[in-house]
């Protein structure tokens, strides 16, 4: 049994619009299979709230799978436990897959339910846990079940492993310069992180909807830009903790203000002029991009000065 993290997105059409979290499950399962064994895959998708809903069924996923592991028979049991998981499970032969539908169509799998971990550790000889991307989650499939399973037969899969080691690569021995990314919309999410960085990175820069909580907390203005209000007392303590470090905090420079948040939103105050500067704004194909390209160089630049031009003067007077 392995629990796998196949929660990918899908588009309306319950199409994969990206599948990195199943190929990355791949040389974990083939592994299974040449050592002469059967997968039995489970996982959630999405976060359904009442039970089954067609939307969330694994059921989607199917014939990707089966494309993915070039053409291995994949079954697909309508339910994760019951009457027929068990038989399909019992059934299986060497060198088959089955792939349960959905955990969370049962509350008990978010809960941590120990009956429900139970009922499905009966489906399978081995725990195989390869949900990297679930693991912080204390639910049954993946914090529960492996106590139902004896030592010697529960174990990490590849990409589990690889998780790992890559991680602690990244924390434990990273030579500097170490630059770290994060975006996100909240600092309240990130503030563990960002301390332990603070200990590790020579830079952080810090995109996404959290920094305004920075901008905001050194009197920035932010519009209506997302803020965490309550966290800018937080945010003033990191920079000053990463002054302290020699560490530098890097926050945008390139904000834009505009009336809405829209990729057709109004851009305001950019203004480009002079042959060159326009030049290069077509060039980069950013004409659009800036509110209003000026076929004045000179002209405009007088305009500026709060000069009378004498083309237009002409006209008024
Ligand atoms: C994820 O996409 O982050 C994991 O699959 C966990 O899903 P969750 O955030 O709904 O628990
Ligand atoms: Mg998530």
């Amino acid at each position: 049994m392995v629990r796998v993290d196949f929660n990918v997105p899908l588009n309306e059409k319950y199409e994969i619009t990206d599948d990195t979290r199943m190929r990355a499950s791949v040389p974990t399962i083939q592994k299974i299979l040449k050592d002469g064994g059967s997968a039995i895959l489970m996982s959630h998708l999405g976060r359904p709230k009442d039970g089954p809903a067609e939307k969330y069924s694994l059921k989607h996923l199917v014939v990707h799978l089966r494309r993915l592991l070039n053409g291995v028979p994949v079954l697909f049991a309508n339910d994760c436990i019951g009457p027929e998981a068990y038989k399909m499970s019992g059934g299986l032969k060497p060198g088959e897959i089955l792939l349960l539908e959905n955990l969370r169509f049962y509350k008990e799998e978010e809960k941590g339910d120990e009956a429900f971990a139970q009922k499905l550790s009966k489906l399978g000889d081995v725990y195989v846990n390869d949900a990297f991307g679930t693991a912080h989650r204390a639910h049954a499939s993946t914090a529960i079940i492996a106590k139902f399973f004896p030592p010697g037969k529960k174990m990490f899969g590849l990409l589990m492993e690889a998780e790992m080691q890559n991680a602690d690569k990244v924390l434990k021995s990273a030579t500097k310069p170490f630059v770290a990314i994060l975006g996100g919309a909240k600092v309240s999410d990130k503030i563990l992180i960002i301390e332990t960085l603070l200990e590790k990175a020579t830079d952080i820069i810090i995109g996404g909807g959290m920094a305004y909580t920075f901008f905001k907390a050194f009197d920035g203005q932010v519009g209506k830009s997302l803020v965490e209000e309550d966290r800018l007392e937080t945010a003033r303590a990191l920079m000053n903790k990463a002054e302290k470090k020699g560490v530098c905090i890097h926050l945008p420079s390139d904000s834009i203000i505009a009336d809405k948040f829209s990729n057709d939103a109004m851009i305001s105050y950019s203004l480009v002029g002079g042959g060159d500067s326009v030049a290069a704004v077509n060039q980069f194909g950013y004409a659009n991009k800036v509110s209003y390209v000026s076929t004045g160089g000179g002209a405009l630049l007088e305009y500026f000065e709060g000069k009378m031009l004498p083309g237009i003067a002409a006209i008024l007077s």
